[in-house]
């Protein structure tokens, strides 16, 4: 390979198929055929995806295959809940069976990579990526993370139904400054090793084939550049053998961090750190030359780097079977796509208030109002990938599919952002004829996603007045909310009978909302992040540590606003169904627990409603005493339910000893005998949560002696 030829396999180009960052895209036709450009993204469908292979395989001198990567977030033409909503399902089995109906699609259509699971723990509603992430707990992010990469690459890579999966962003982009997009990012080391980068760990472990670095610097270092993050832990300390993908433009934007002079700083920095594919910087193509000459990087570097690429094309079968992925696709989205879409939908909706409006009897007739109402690009959500509004179901579309025998009309009221407000009144006469508003509120799918971050995360341009004056109309009004991210609007939860949490359900959106809001699926989404009451309290999550002056009403000197609650409008976890559970007491199957072992933990369900419903029931401890303070809660287990009326069940999660370790005061691992505390319930809200405890011991001869022991490095 010459070294032009080595710096192509190591160059990502953006075909003009979709638009993901700051520089135009192109089809690079000749840089194929020269070998410069040895990967590419944006780029699907069969017909273009095959023509450019043919370039690669057929027309350039080493017929290298190139990768096509897309962002197939949340589904590949049919699309399915954000991944903020999909988490509120809390089931992996369900967010495994999406990731593989996408890769099936997106493979379809000649993708052979995905840029996803996106497993930044998320804890500011600013931050627009937060739709992408699925919440604020470690370890559901690492559970979300498993179950994708499962899904997108399967048992095989070379598995033509499959793509290969990247974890992203590495490390910690959820923590920039104040919730703004692309800030920079200040953790503890604590933090970055028990929050930040467990679900990295866990989906490499997967086998999850690639890792996006993050645009962000941590303390001072971009990721791009962050050897001891990227060579050191990834390679060294993981032992894992992928390969690392930089994000768009981000090794040139090592110069605008400021710590390189000039591209071919640029470029050694990233490759030094352990970066193998520049994705749009054309950094390692045009820097790596002067680099090599100037003595900052050496070709073994280079060498390795290209290796790893051409292994993972390997893997992929792209060697053997080049255009394996990349057939004729059918006319519309399958229909058992559109059915999981559905399914997931419904799985996904979280119904936050209800005073008895829901679920809708048959209504005379229906008000569907708001700028949300009939538009089926935004119930797709940021990262729609090659999503079609057109193949969408609006709420509106869904609702009178779901309703023939009810006279259902539309009015926008506002648009989304804005200042028109002439179309409240029509709005509000049609509000006064109904049995019943469905006011269709929030985000479309621009304000939140990359580059969303929003300073007043609340219902944007003048909806807040719509919905103001529609609820002074008198009829019951129920408030659906769709967009990225909690939005922090308490006149929606003060002027409502009803709110659900719709946030992006996908293409089938209008009859996924319509089976819940008629009853046929009961609301089964959790809130798998804390909803804020106020952007004051932001970051707020549940697995805060105490402090030396728990928050106490009126006492100045406690942990608390003087201008401002304290608790959040709903906790991590929060979500209505209609009918209504009841968790027992969490029974562990033995009073000790010693490192290398199991405890099975058990907890009775019941519904003690009328009606059939889905909840989840998760398992929290909290360890009172330690070497240093400890959250107040961690969440170890969760398992979704669905019970008919009156029926009970046993949940049984499992709590390994391995798994309470944590980094002690010298940041080992370490496992501490003493009192635990084990709580089951439905939501991360202390006086919602069952409680038990076990002692942890440091071996079980201990736990025959009863004697508390030292703690045991793990
Ligand atoms: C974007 C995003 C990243 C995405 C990449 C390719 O800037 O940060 O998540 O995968 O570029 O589109």
């Amino acid at each position: 390979m010459t070294l032009a030829e080595k710096l192509g396999q190591l160059t990502m180009a953006s075909a003009n198929m979709a638009t993901t960052g700051p520089m135009p895209g192109n089809r690079w036709d000749q840089e194929i055929r020269d070998g410069t450009v040895g990967n590419l993204f944006n780029l699907w469908r069969a017909e273009e995806t095959t023509a450019a292979q043919t370039l690669a395989v057929e027309e350039s001198r080493l017929g290298i295959p190139l990768l096509f990567g897309f962002d197939v977030i949340h589904g590949h033409r049919t699309i399915f809940p954000i991944p903020l909503g999909e988490a509120a399902a809390f089931d992996p089995d369900l967010w495994e069976r999406t990731a593989a109906a996408a890769a099936w699609e997106a493979a379809l259509d000649g993708v052979n990579m995905t840029f996803a699971p996106m497993v930044d723990v998320s804890r500011d509603p600013r931050w627009g990526r937060i739709s992408e992430s699925a919440g604020e707990d470690p370890f559901v992010n690492a559970v979300f993370g498993r179950a994708k990469v499962r899904g997108f690459q399967g048992q095989d890579l070379a598995d033509p139904d499959r793509v290969a999966a990247t974890a992203k962003h590495y490390v910690a982009y959820g923590g920039v400054n104040a919730g703004r997009e692309y800030a920079p990012v200040d953790v503890s080391d604590r933090t970055l090793e028990e929050i930040y980068l467990p679900p990295f760990e866990a989906i490499l472990a997967e086998g999850c084939a690639a890792v996006m670095p993050a645009f962000t610097d941590l303390a001072g270092i971009p990721l791009t550049a962050h050897r001891a993050l990227i060579e050191g832990r990834l390679r060294l300390g993981w032992r894992w053998e992928g390969v690392v993908v930089s994000d768009y433009t981000a090794i040139p934007e090592l110069i605008l961090h400021g710590v390189a002079a000039d591209r071919a700083e640029a470029a050694a920095l990233a490759l030094n750190a352990g970066v193998d594919i520049d994705m749009m910087g054309f950094a390692f193509l045009f820097g790596l030359p002067e680099a090599l000459e100037r003595g900052l990087v050496e070709i073994a570097t280079i060498d390795a780097a290209v290796l790893r690429v051409l292994d993972l094309k390997d893997r992929l079968g792209l060697f053997d079977a080049p255009f394996a992925r990349g057939r004729q696709r059918p006319e519309t989205p399958p229909a058992d796509l559109v059915a999981l879409s559905r399914e997931a939908g419904a799985r996904s909706i979280v119904l936050l208030r209800n005073d008895g409006t829901l679920p809708l009897g048959r209504p005379r007739r229906v008000a569907v109002i708001g700028p949300i109402g009939d538009d089926p690009a935004a119930v797709l959500g940021s990262w729609s990938a090659a999503g079609e509004r057109t193949e969408a179901r609006s709420y509106l579309a869904g609702l009178r599919a779901a309703l023939p025998r009810t006279e259902v009309v539309y009015a926008e009221g506002v648009p989304c952002v804005g200042d028109d407000t002439s179309g409240i009144a029509s709005a509000v006469a049609i509000a006064r004829e109904a049995d019943v508003v469905i006011l269709a509120l929030g985000e479309t799918a621009d304000l939140s996603g990359e580059g969303g971050s929003r300073s007043r995360p609340g219902l944007p341009g003048r909806q807040a007045e719509l919905l103001a004056a529609v609820a002074a109309a008198g009829r019951p009004v129920v408030t659906v909310l769709t967009a990225g991210r909690p939005l922090i609007e308490p006149a929606v939860f003060e002027r409502s009978n009803a709110v659900v949490m719709a946030w992006g359900l996908g293409t089938a959106a209008g009859d996924a909302l319509a089976d819940v809001l008629t009853g046929r699926a009961d609301p089964g989404g959790r809130l798998p992040v804390t909803w804020p009451q106020n952007v004051g309290q932001i970051p707020i999550f549940f697995g805060q540590r105490p402090t030396g002056r728990p928050p106490e009403e009126g006492n100045r000197y406690t942990a608390r606003y003087i201008d401002g609650p304290v608790p959040p409008l709903f906790p991590f976890g929060h979500g209505l169904s209609y009918t209504t559970f009841r968790i027992g007491v969490p029974v562990p199957s033995a009073p000790t627990l010693a490192p290398g072992e199991t405890l099975d933990v058990t907890a009775e369900v019941e519904n003690t409603g009328t009606l059939p419903g889905r909840t989840t029931v998760f398992l929290f401890t909290r360890d009172p005493v330690a070497s240093l303070a400890r959250p107040l809660l961690e969440l170890r287990g969760f398992e979704a339910v669905a019970l008919g009326a009156g029926e009970r069940t046993t949940v049984r999660l499992s709590l390994a000893a391995d798994d309470l370790a944590f980094l002690g005061l010298d940041m080992r691992r370490v496992f501490e005998p003493g009192r635990l505390e084990i709580l089951a319930g439905q939501a991360a809200d202390r006086a919602q949560l069952e409680a038990a405890a076990v002692d942890l011991v440091a071996s079980a001869a201990v736990a025959t002696a009863g004697a508390a022991a030292e703690p045991v490095p793990v």
